[in-house]
């Protein structure tokens, strides 16, 4: 017992140095070899998920939510909500629920990377403006930013889906979506079903 105990601290210098590594790894300073070896490592396993998400993350079904330049940090914490049940659905979860921390971040890396193509969406100026206004009323771009791009945890908005869109402030509301520790709750839960529509419109046409 004591002499596993003894064996276990010795390894810890090891680990420290590696961590060192990753965290140098994660810096703007790290050597463009390493970093290429995430990407690739994260194509690799992409290609299981454009069957949805579209080539390079441009998925052209709107049930599916384009990947290609979303926050990094975001597309890690989703995946791990998937995998471990914050955050359900019968088509993504068994996709999440085999993937490691290392799958997600390289995921994460190699989605955010991609360049988002501009989805053709004919949105309705009527609607757009009403968006547009209702988000200025309810501070949306307090924590999405302006121009809805996004930042860290919080999603880019801006040229996704409009049915994808509709279908998130709607599970969001409806409480079926709750795995952003309120923020969206709170802000969902005053907004009328032609709010949802006009918001979904005014973020799906910005680019
Ligand atoms: C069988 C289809 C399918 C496959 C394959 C699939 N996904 Fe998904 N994914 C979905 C659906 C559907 C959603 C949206 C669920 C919802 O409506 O909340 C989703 C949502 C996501 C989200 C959340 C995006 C956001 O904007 O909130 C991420 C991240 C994600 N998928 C990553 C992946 C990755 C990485 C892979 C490959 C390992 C993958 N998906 C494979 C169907 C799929
Ligand atoms: C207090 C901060 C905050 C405010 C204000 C806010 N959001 Fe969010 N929003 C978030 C966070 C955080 C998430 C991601 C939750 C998670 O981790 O899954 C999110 C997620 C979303 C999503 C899901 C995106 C996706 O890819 O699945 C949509 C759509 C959205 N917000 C739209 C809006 C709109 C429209 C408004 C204004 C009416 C708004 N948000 C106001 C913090 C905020």
């Amino acid at each position: 017992m004591t002499a596993a105990i003894g064996k276990g601290r010795a390894r810890w210098p090891a680990v420290r140095a590696w961590v060192s590594v990753l965290a140098y790894c994660t810096s703007i300073f790290c050597l463009p070899g390493v970093a290429h070896a995430d990407a690739e490592a994260g194509k690799t396993k992409a290609q299981t998920c454009v069957v949805c998400h579209g080539p390079m993350g441009n998925s052209t079904n709107p049930d599916y939510p384009i990947l290609a330049g979303q926050s990094a940090r975001y597309i890690y914490l989703e995946l791990r909500d998937f995998k471990e049940g914050r955050r359900s659905d019968p088509r993504m979860s068994p996709m999440a629920a085999g993937l490691s921390r290392e799958d997600m971040l390289d995921l994460a890396d190699y989605f955010a990377a991609q360049r988002a193509e501009p989805v053709p969406f004919k949105a309705d100026p009527v609607r757009v403006e009403a968006g547009r206004r209702k988000a200025a009323e309810v501070l949306c771009t307090m924590c999405h930013l302006g121009g809805f791009t996004g930042q860290n945890e919080i999603p880019r908005v801006a040229g996704q889906h409009y049915q994808y869109i509709v279908k998130q402030l709607q599970d969001f509301r409806e409480r079926r979506r709750t795995n952003d520790a309120g923020d969206m709750t709170s802000v969902s839960k005053g907004l009328s079903d032609e709010d949802i529509m006009n918001l979904s419109a005014y973020t799906a046409n910005l680019q």
